[in-house]
Order: C-alpha cells, then sequence, then structure tokens
C-alpha cells in the first residue's frame, strides 16, 4: 500500500472510494481573492509573482487557509518553461501573455533549457510543502507540450490557437523539433518539482481540444505518453491527472495512449459518459462550470449534485472544468465546500 499520509486527495488516486470527494480548483489562487491581489500589488508583475518564493508559496497557501481545500497548488505558470528556453515572456495587464514567436527551424534552434531559471520555483514548493496543514497534498504541474507550444508559435493566445494547428500540418519536422525541446525540459522540470516536494502532477493540455488525426496522436497523446513514462520510470509513486480540455470522446483513447493516472474533464465533458467509458479505476475529477460558482445559488447546488451523482461510483476529485474566473465571489466558493463535503457524506 502507498503512504497516503491521511490526505484524501492521495488516497483516491491510490484507488480508494471516500464519502465525499477531496475538493481542489484550478487557478483557486488567483485575483477573485481580494489577499492575492494585496500580495500581487506588492510583488509587481505576475512573473515577478512567480519568480518570489516567499510571496509564491505565501499565495499557493491562501486558498488553503481560507477554504480548507485539499491539495494546494503550486503558484506558478505554464509559460516559464519557454522562458527558461530563453524566450521573451510578459503577461499584458488585461490581455494576456505575448511572446517572441517561434516559427522557423533558427528559431527553434535558438531554444536552450537554463534550469537554474526555474530553481525560484523549486524553493516555492519546498516552501509550501513545509508550511501545509496535514491532511493536504501538494499539486505541481507543467503545460503539456503542445499547448506551450501554441503559445510559443501565436505569441500569444487566441480564440481556437489556429496558427499552431496550420503551422503543424505545414511543417511537421519544424513542429516536431519544437516539442522534442519542450518534453525534455517538461520532464526535468516536474521532476525538480517532484525532488522539492510535490506529491500530485497535473499536466495542462488546455489546448488538446479540436484536434484532429494525426494531430492528436503526435502533439497531445505521443509527447504526454512520454512525459507520464519518463516520470514513472524515475518516480513511480507520483500520481499523474492529465487534463486535455475538450477532448470529448477521445478521452479514452488519451487515457490509454498517455498512461495517466486520473483524468481532469472539462465543463462541456459528460462525467456520467467518462465514467462510463474510462479504464475502470481510474479517478476522473471534475467538472463544475466555473460560471456556476459566479452564480451560486440553486445553480451551484444543482451543478454539484449533477456532478457527485454523474462520477457514480467512481474515484471522484472535485474541481471545476476550468480555471476559477477572477468575478467570482469567494462566498461561493466557500459555500460550494460546504456542499461538496456534505454531498455523499
Ligand atoms: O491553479 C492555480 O492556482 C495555480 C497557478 C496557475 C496559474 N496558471 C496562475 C495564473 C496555473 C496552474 C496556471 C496554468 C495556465 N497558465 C494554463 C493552463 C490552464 C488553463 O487555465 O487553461 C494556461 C493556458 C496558462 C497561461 C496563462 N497564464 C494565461 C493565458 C494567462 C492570462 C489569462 C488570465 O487569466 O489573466 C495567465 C495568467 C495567470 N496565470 C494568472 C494566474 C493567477 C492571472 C495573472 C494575474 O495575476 O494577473
Amino acid at each position: 500500500m502507498e503512504n497516503t499520509e491521511g490526505k484524501p486527495l492521495l488516497q483516491v488516486l491510490h484507488g480508494a472510494r471516500l464519502n465525499s470527494p477531496p475538493i481542489w480548483l484550478m487557478r483557486q489562487a488567483g485575483r477573485y481573492l481580494p489577499e492575492y491581489r494585496e500580495v500581487r500589488a506588492k510583488a509587481g508583475s505576475f512573473l515577478d509573482l512567480c519568480y518570489n518564493p516567499t510571496l509564491a508559496a505565501e499565495v499557493t497557501l491562501q486558498p488553503i487557509r481560507r477554504f480548507g481545500l485539499d491539495a494546494a497548488i503550486l503558484f506558478a505558470d505554464i509559460l516559464l518553461v519557454p522562458q527558461a528556453l530563453g524566450l521573451d515572456v510578459r503577461f499584458v495587464e488585461g490581455e494576456g501573455p505575448r511572446l517572441s514567436p517561434v516559427l522557423d527551424g533558427a528559431g527553434v534552434g535558438r531554444l536552450k533549457f537554463d534550469e537554474a531559471r526555474l530553481a525560484p520555483v523549486y524553493e516555492t514548493v519546498r516552501r509550501v510543502k513545509r508550511e501545509l496543514a496535514p491532511g493536504v497534498a501538494l499539486i505541481g504541474f507543467a503545460g503539456a507540450p503542445w499547448t506551450v507550444a501554441t503559445y510559443m508559435i501565436a505569441g500569444q493566445g487566441t480564440p481556437d490557437q489556429a496558427q499552431a494547428k496550420l503551422l503543424a500540418y505545414r511543417d511537421p519536422s519544424l513542429v516536431d523539433a519544437l516539442m522534442t525541446k519542450l518534453v525534455e525540459a517538461t520532464i526535468t522540470y516536474l521532476r525538480g518539482q517532484i525532488e522539492g516536494g510535490a506529491e500530485i502532477i497535473q499536466v495542462f493540455d488546455t489546448w488538446a481540444g479540436g484536434l484532429s488525426e494525426p494531430l492528436l496522436e503526435a502533439r497531445v497523446f505521443r509527447p504526454t505518453h512520454d512525459i507520464v513514462a519518463a516520470l514513472k520510470s524515475s518516480h513511480p509513486q507520483i500520481p499523474i491527472i492529465g487534463f486535455p480540455r475538450g477532448i470529448g470522446l477521445h478521452l479514452p483513447r488519451y487515457a490509454r495512449a498517455t498512461g495517466v493516472d486520473a483524468i481532469g474533464l472539462a465543463t462541456g465533458d459528460d462525467i456520467q459518459l467518462a465514467a462510463a467509458l474510462l479504464p475502470d479505476g481510474m479517478a476522473l475529477q471534475g467538472n463544475l462550470d466555473p460560471l456556476a460558482l459566479i452564480a451560486g445559488g440553486e445553480a451551484l447546488k444543482h451543478g454539484i449534485e449533477a456532478t457527485c451523482r454523474g462520477a457514480g461510483s467512481r474515484a471522484h476529485i472535485f474541481n471545476l472544468g476550468h480555471g476559477i474566473l477572477p468575478e467570482t465571489p469567494p462566498e461561493h466558493v466557500a459555500e460550494l465546500v460546504r456542499l461538496v463535503r456534505e454531498a455523499r457524506a
């Protein structure tokens, strides 16, 4: 039996059935919390906050203190990896990330992974681990190579990241070379987080949806499989949650092809269908609509009931179907936690 140290989230990931599902929320540290906005103002920019271990550990712990969630997720960003590969990365207030685009062989050739730039993130992990309340698990994370590549190619987020798809069709060997670098850097980065004390890893593939063959296989399944296989060989005890947002009926193939231990479902996924189709024993995470959390009241109650009912007898980790939105009233999050704890108790 694995040592789950009395942590409900680890117990569920190792196959236990609990009366009520453990709960954490994607983007649980963030702008909807006044205490986050205060620390963020003190830090200067968002990236300054990510690279400041004292302040990053503080904002990681804020939602745990306020809501008593079952897991802390490291405060950082998926775009720190392109920065460690040498790209200029900025976050423009109210607009989102801006990167110097990588569009040709020379651009890919210039990418050199400098792990030392991520040392402050490992220090954040160590600090959080020291201060974490008993029973609370620590989640580390990275972007999946495809999702990170879409930002490196477009230089920003767009409604569909079509530019990256087009490049993947037009110049597959260029995108192969880019993804090879991302896979290697991501393995090193996640191992660093695990060595620092991360107990679970989540791989965010926000832009996995809407891909068809052969892109799905080459850009989502294979690189994620390579990362999972590398982590399983060095750290077999660390559960890995995949979040392939929006891949719908490709979920069972994703689960089998990548070797992840659990699936994070997106808002539009049918949790009941996923419970029926995914490999036996695989835990499901999700997938309340973040807008139902903003709405609160009956919408929130019904959303929680439908989610828990849909999970049925599956091992279930309660979460949203995507990140918490800045407009979310913190009291609704407190209400959510209370209702989920009552759900099946
Ligand atoms: O979940 C957590 O609380 C941990 C920290 C975390 C952040 N980003 C902090 C953040 C995690 C796990 C991420 C992942 C991430 N970052 C993803 C994948 C998950 C998803 O949401 O789809 C992506 C695509 C990014 C890239 C990114 N970071 C974008 C596109 C933006 C701008 C959009 C926005 O919400 O402003 C960010 C900024 C960001 N990352 C913020 C936070 C708290 C807001 C920055 C601020 O404080 O101004």
